[in-house]
């Protein structure tokens, strides 16, 4: 029997999923780690932090499956996107990783802009400079802190370290770098005009390689701290985003995917480089070979009721301890009691600013309309529609970029919740299904390590075998009538507040 193994480096934890060729979880461990935030809008992790809790987990998983190590085919490596790991010439970590929902960077974002001219940036890198993409931040440590950059020897993304602990190799592939804003999309390669006018080295970063391919092998020293048998075939991988889509089967066009994690995001396939002018969605290579991906990315999704759960719900943290099921669950019946609409209660998700649609690192969350009458139950339930209208912010855009959208699979913790599930089905008019596995980008890249092994001749050939639709959730049209004179709400009160919240930012 042949097993696969699915590494995803999230920003809560680091969730190890072993699979058989069928796409059944055999075994799943998850690590947590901690989020550093030294000022607001900053972000930090500690890549030791992701490399522990991957040793452990992986350990975790071959001891609970009973599986002989000899037994796991390929690894696949999937990871939140963006982060800069900055290595010195002995390949030591020289500071904590600025991760993706950082925000510290929009003066090196005016900086990229100017050195590269906005439209060639976007022919390009097929975005505009982004305060949450790689380039900014490598260049916020060059311009901030010069005595660390000097020693940059190696700059690799969140999961492309663990590659390096893991095989030695210091390589990437087309989906993650795709966000470092220092490819040439089109091209599926570095960018030497953009790497020569940001003063980057090619030699710092990794080699490119398509998602399926072999990177590298597990080699001595990472197989007695992991327990993975030396030799083991490490494939490219994917970004979480794109791990996730094709762990949801969106290999084709129709075909979309809205998925809550920390982040937001709705992702469509496309077949060809397709732009927003705007630059509100971003166009990133897909993991599937010559295949692209567009995606509206809102900042905090799950982040938003995870802050609102550790702030105000330890009543309900504490009675699920008790029960020993998840806090969500008590926070989700609580908010099933609201009626839809919470009572003229808005959320706006801006806790680490926003990328689609409004590309302002300076947004910053809101409760609107709050009155005596309303209980915490409302606001759990608000955060969780803001968040939604957030996502018809992004769905809204790909729509109007022509993609056609006949299903949305929902996915990620938000999308394990019945009641959330029903709100996108509600507030985006549209049915929401989900698919007969949760494991997201962790299947993703099990796929995309099956292929690498020669399990599957392809991505395409591999989802059609693992993965169908399991739910089905229609949308109730009068709630959605309801919800559109919410959501036009929702989306004026951010340019009603822009001004504010730039004007906070500036004495903050
Ligand atoms: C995508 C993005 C997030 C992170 C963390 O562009 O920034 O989805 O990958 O999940």
């Amino acid at each position: 029997m042949s097993f696969l193994l699915g590494i995803d480096i999230g920003t809560s934890g680091t969730k190890t999923v072993l699979f058989d060729e069928m796409g059944n979880t055999i075994a799943s461990s998850v690590g947590e780690y901690p989020l550093y935030q030294p000022n607001i809008g900053w972000a930090e992790q500690d890549p030791e932090d992701w490399w522990k809790a991957t040793c452990n987990t992986i350990k975790e998983v071959i001891y609970k499956s009973g599986v002989d190590a000899s037994e796991i085919k390929g690894v696949g490596l999937s990871g939140q996107m963006h982060g800069a790991v900055l290595l010195d010439k002995d390949y030591n970590v020289l500071r904590k990783s600025i991760i993706w929902c950082d925000q510290r960077s929009s003066a090196e974002c005016n900086e990229i802009t100017s050195l590269i001219g906005k439209e060639r940036l976007i022919e390009i890198t097929a975005n505009p400079a982004l305060t949450g993409f790689t380039a900014s931040k490598i260049l916020w440590v060059k311009n901030n802190e010069p005595d660390v950059y000097s020693k940059v020897a190696k700059i690799l993304l969140p999961k492309d370290y663990i590659r390096f602990k893991l095989t030695g190799e210091f390589a990437t592939e087309v989906s993650d770098a795709s966000g470092m804003q220092l490819m040439d999309i089109p091209g599926r390669k570095w960018s030497d005009e953009v790497l020569d006018k940001l003063g980057i080295e090619k030699s710092m970063l990794g080699k490119l390689y398509e998602s399926q391919e072999v990177t590298g092998k597990v080699n001595k020293e990472a197989s007695s701290l992991t327990g993975l048998k030396e030799g083991t075939i490490v494939v490219g991988g994917a970004g979480d985003q794109a791990a996730g889509a094709i762990g949801n089967g969106i290999v084709k066009p129709g075909v979309v995917s809205s998925t809550i994690g920390t982040s937001g995001v709705v992702f469509a396939f496309s077949e060809n480089v397709s732009i927003d002018p705007k630059g509100r969605v971003h166009t990133f290579c897909h993991a599937v070979p010559n295949t692209w991906h567009i995606m509206g990315v809102t900042q905090g999704a799950g982040l938003s009721l995870k802050w609102f759960r550790d702030n105000f719900c330890i009543e309900e943290i504490r009675t699920a301890e008790l029960m020993k099921v998840d806090p969500y669950m008590l926070m989700d019946k609580e908010a099933e009691k609201v009626a839809a609409g919470c009572s003229g209660l808005i959320y706006l998700p801006y806790l680490m600013g926003e990328r689609t649609p409004h590309l302002d690192p300076n947004a910053k969350g809101v409760f609107f309309g709050l009155s005596a009458k309303h209980e915490k139950p409302d606001m759990i339930r608000a955060v969780m529609e803001g968040v939604v209208y957030s996502l018809k912010d992004c769905l809204e855009i790909i729509k109007e970029m022509g993609v056609n959208v006949s299903e949305v699979r929902a996915s990620g913790g938000g999308g394990k919740s019945p009641l959330w599930r029903q709100m996108q089905a509600d507030i985006f008019g549209t049915e929401i299904t989900t698919i007969n596995s949760s494991e997201g980008p962790a299947l993703g890249v099990a796929i995309l390590a099956g292929v690498g092994a020669g399990i599957y001749s392809s991505v395409m050939e591999a989802c059609d075998k693992v993965i169908s639709v399991k739910t089905k959730q229609q949308a109730d049209m009068a709630l959605n009538s309801k919800y559109n004179k919410y959501y036009e709400i929702y989306k004026h009160l951010y340019t009603s507040l822009k001004t504010d919240f730039a004007d906070v930012s500036s004495i903050l």
